[in-house]
């Protein structure tokens, strides 16, 4: 990106979200102050070191800082004195009834409402309940001052990719007054994607109906799965067939151990207690979640039944830590909820995960971590694995089979060649895999003509 420009923008938070945006935003040359009150963080980020796992930040992080557009300081006022745009990043986790707790974002508006410059623009990123970007703006009682709603749609693992190539930028604004929200859209306007202005309300649930609509699919498709392990059909091939529909679309279709997450299971709650408040009973997104809980007592089940019935006492292998593969983020990861009942069982838990190295206290308690997978392994009853990293595939197993104690692999995620796994004397059983052992999994013919 060639000259800067003009707008200096002020990124309150510099956790996932935060850290991306305010990487990215200059690296489309904005300039960027970005604040977080982690006095660490803060000084790490100025040292250039990415303070999150995320391909291709440290890199922005790096060009940001040489090119003078990026800075980092501790604590939100000093950002938003001098900032045209202040977009707020700090976490909404969800509260004791399952609603989103707005502290944070709450105290940040509160500290810097008497500092904003005249004519800023308050933009609302982090996830918040409908109503909330009216809220912020009576918190901060300004009629110079705007507050639009700008939801991210960062997945992990990818955030700097979703941020740079985003299948759409959703702006809403009070009243959908187009100033405001123009000025936040112009911010993007080197990226080539749709563009929606609304009022923040639709701006705001846009988000939780996105994510809620994932999780709800992600439900369905585990549903269809243990369907076809009392029918005999395979997932593989269902959700192959149905993804060939333009409608419904090959993303998304991969059955789990239930979905995970900073964002799925709090905007799920999230959007329920909404729609109680609002007087409305969403039924679908409660089965949604409910289902969820189902499918990690179902991958208990099988484990259960690996060992004999009984799990008192017998050791586990977890391959798997975090909430899915590519990140080291365990918030909310279905392999520690699934660890926890296995625990609570009486199971001893043995687990490697590639991007978890020590024991994460009050997080990791249930689990003790193993250096390798063989290591995980050894002397248990069952492996299982609960996130889908790729190197699990080329893993000897061989050498598993050799260090198990039992035969049973039990693969959630349906990540590993059932044939592979069986050849060494194993016993493999998928999520929806009926038979896997049997046949290929998919076998597809292109049809010429
Ligand atoms: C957060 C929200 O949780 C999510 O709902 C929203 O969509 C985006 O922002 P994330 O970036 O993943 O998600 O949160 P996290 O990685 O925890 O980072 C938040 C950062 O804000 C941390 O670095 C924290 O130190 C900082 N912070 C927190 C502040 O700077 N000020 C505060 O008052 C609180
Ligand atoms: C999500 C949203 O996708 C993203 O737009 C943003 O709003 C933040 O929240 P993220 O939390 O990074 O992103 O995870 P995502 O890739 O969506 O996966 C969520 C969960 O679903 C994970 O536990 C994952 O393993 C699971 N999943 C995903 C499946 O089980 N099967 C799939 O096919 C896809």
């Amino acid at each position: 990106m060639g000259a800067t420009s003009g707008v200096t923008v002020a990124v309150i938070g510099a956790g996932y979200v935060g850290l991306t945006t305010a990487a990215c935003l200059s690296s489309l040359g904005h300039h960027v102050v970005c604040a977080d009150v982690d006095q660490e963080k803060v000084d790490a980020l100025r040292r250039g070191e990415a303070t999150i796992r995320e391909p291709g930040i440290c890199e922005l992080v790096v060009d940001g800082l040489a090119s003078g557009r990026l800075e980092f300081v501790l604590g939100a006022s000093a950002a938003a004195a001098g900032a045209d745009i202040v977009i707020l990043c700090v976490p909404t986790p969800m509260g004791a009834t399952g609603a989103a707790d707005l502290t944070a974002l709450e105290s940040v508006v509160t500290e810097v409402r008497d500092l904003l410059p005249h004519g800023c623009v308050v933009v609302n990123k982090s996830t918040v309940p409908v109503g909330t970007a009216a809220h912020v703006s009576a918190l901060i009682d300004r009629a110079d001052v705007a507050v639009v709603s700008n939801p991210e749609f960062l997945r992990e693992g990818f955030a700097v990719h979703d941020f740079l190539n985003p299948d759409r930028i959703v702006v809403g604004s009070a009243d959908r007054d187009p100033v405001p929200a123009r000025r936040v859209a112009a911010l993007y306007e080197h990226l080539d994607t749709a563009v929606l202005v609304t009022d923040s309300s639709s701006a705001e649930l846009i988000k939780y109906a996105s994510n809620c609509y994932l999780a709800t699919r992600l439900s369905f498709v585990n549903t269809v799965a243990e369907l076809c392990e009392y029918l005999d059909a395979s997932i593989d091939d269902v959700t192959a067939g149905m993804g060939y529909d333009d409608r419904i679309g090959k993303a998304f279709l991969r059955p789990g151990p239930g979905w995970g997450g900073s964002c799925l299971p709090k905007d799920t709650f999230a959007l329920l207690r909404t729609a109680e408040s609002a007087g409305s009973d969403f039924a679908l997104l409660r089965a949604a979640i409910d289902t969820n809980v189902k499918q990690q007592e179902l991958v208990v089940a099988k484990v259960r039944k690996a060992a004999g019935g009984d799990l008192a006492g017998v050791r586990i292998g977890l391959l798997g830590l975090t909430f899915k593969a590519g990140t080291d983020d365990l918030r909310d990861s279905p392999s520690l909820a699934i660890a926890a009942r296995l625990a609570a069982e009486g199971a001893e838990l043995s687990g490697y995960d590639p991007s978890v190295h020590a024991p994460v206290p009050g997080v990791t308690d249930d689990v003790r971590i193993a250096g390798t997978a063989y290591h995980a392994a050894k002397g248990a009853a069952a492996l299982v694995l609960l996130t889908e990293w790729p190197e699990f595939r080329d893993l000897d197993w061989g050498r598993i089979a050799d260090r198990l104690h039992g035969r049973a692999v039990i693969d959630t995620r349906n990540l590993l060649d059932p044939l592979t796994v069986a050849r060494t004397g194993l016993s493999y059983q998928g999520i929806g895999r009926p038979g896997s052992t049997r046949a290929p999994a998919v076998a597809m013919v292109a049809q010429a003509g």
